[in-house]
């Protein structure tokens, strides 16, 4: 049996040295969590360090695509905080070429760091999270987990597995009262991808990035471009103990957008 542990939550997030992943340790700093962001780039680990400033807070030079740095980085949270029961993967990276451009290379880099990361991640923080009686996964996929978008065919194909992920863990972990679910953002320009995305936009349209934003929030049934704290919000309703009893799931966060396809003449 597990020892069913209490208190403030201890928590892993990769990616954590930017966007998501870094508003997400902000928020759970806050409400008192001990929290290790990992990230690839020691820039932004260094910058997120500098800005958050907590006690509580250990910053670690992660490569999601190492078995050896994820061990080593859940090694160090239980150093640190003593266990682990929470783990949310934020680490990603995007490209966008046709499929006839995509390189070998570059197939493997976005499938490495987006699906084998996650798994990786969560194999390596797995017993922790089971010891823990309280486990929680959240890994972060995307609209593009649900639908295929032209010129992404190597991020749709990670995320499309990443729900596939998320429904297998929450399946075999559900026994030892780990929660795995997922959140699927549609397109947030307020991260690093964001203005990446943004950026791509701006150079193949023209048009400004404030014009843009107008057009894609236009095509949102709720008629605004989401937030980071939208995000944030769903990634932290699945940490809490409200969601106990929810694993397996994967949720859009999306002002509607997945779920209604606007029909010429019908509008209302
Ligand atoms: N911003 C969006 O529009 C959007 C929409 C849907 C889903 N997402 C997903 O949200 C997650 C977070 O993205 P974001 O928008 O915050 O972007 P971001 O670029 O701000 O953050 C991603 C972080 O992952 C880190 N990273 C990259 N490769 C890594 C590796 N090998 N090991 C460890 N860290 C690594 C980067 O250094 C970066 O700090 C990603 O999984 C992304 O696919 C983003």
């Amino acid at each position: 049996m597990s020892e069913i542990q209490s208190g403030p939550r201890r928590a892993l997030i990769t990616g954590g040295g930017s966007g998501f992943g870094l508003a997400i340790a902000e928020a759970m700093l806050a409400d008192g969590a001990q929290v290790a962001i990992g990230d690839i780039d020691r820039d932004r680990l260094r910058n997120a360090e500098r800005d958050l400033g907590s006690d509580d807070l250990l910053a670690i030079e992660l490569d999601v695509t190492s078995p050896q740095s994820a061990a080593a980085a859940v090694a160090a949270c239980q150093a640190r905080f003593g266990g682990l029961d929470t783990l949310v993967n934020s680490a990603g990276v995007i490209a966008f070429n046709p499929l006839t451009e995509i390189s070998e290379a570059e197939w493997d880099w976005v499938l490495d760091v987006d699906l084998k990361g996650t798994f990786l991640c969560c194999q390596a923080a797995a017993p922790l999270l089971c010891a823990s009686g309280r486990g929680r996964i959240v890994n972060i996929g995307s609209d593009a987990s649900k639908v295929g978008f032209p010129l992404l065919a190597h991020y749709c194909a990670a995320k499309f597995g990443v729900i596939g992920l998320t429904k297998v863990l929450a399946g075999e972990l559900a026994p030892r009262q780990v929660t795995v679910n997922c959140v699927c953002p549609v397109g947030v320009s307020g991260t690093g991808m964001g203005r990446e995305i943004l950026d791509l936009k701006t150079a193949a349209t023209g048009m400004q990035p404030q014009e843009i934003l107008a057009a894609t929030a236009a095509d949102i049934p709720l008629q605004r471009n989401p937030t980071v704290q939208d995000i944030v919000n769903a990634v932290l309703f699945f940490i809490s103990d409200e969601a106990a009893f929810l694993t397996g799931s994967a949720l859009d966060v999306d002002g509607g957008m997945l779920s209604t396809i606007p029909v010429p003449g019908m509008d209302v």
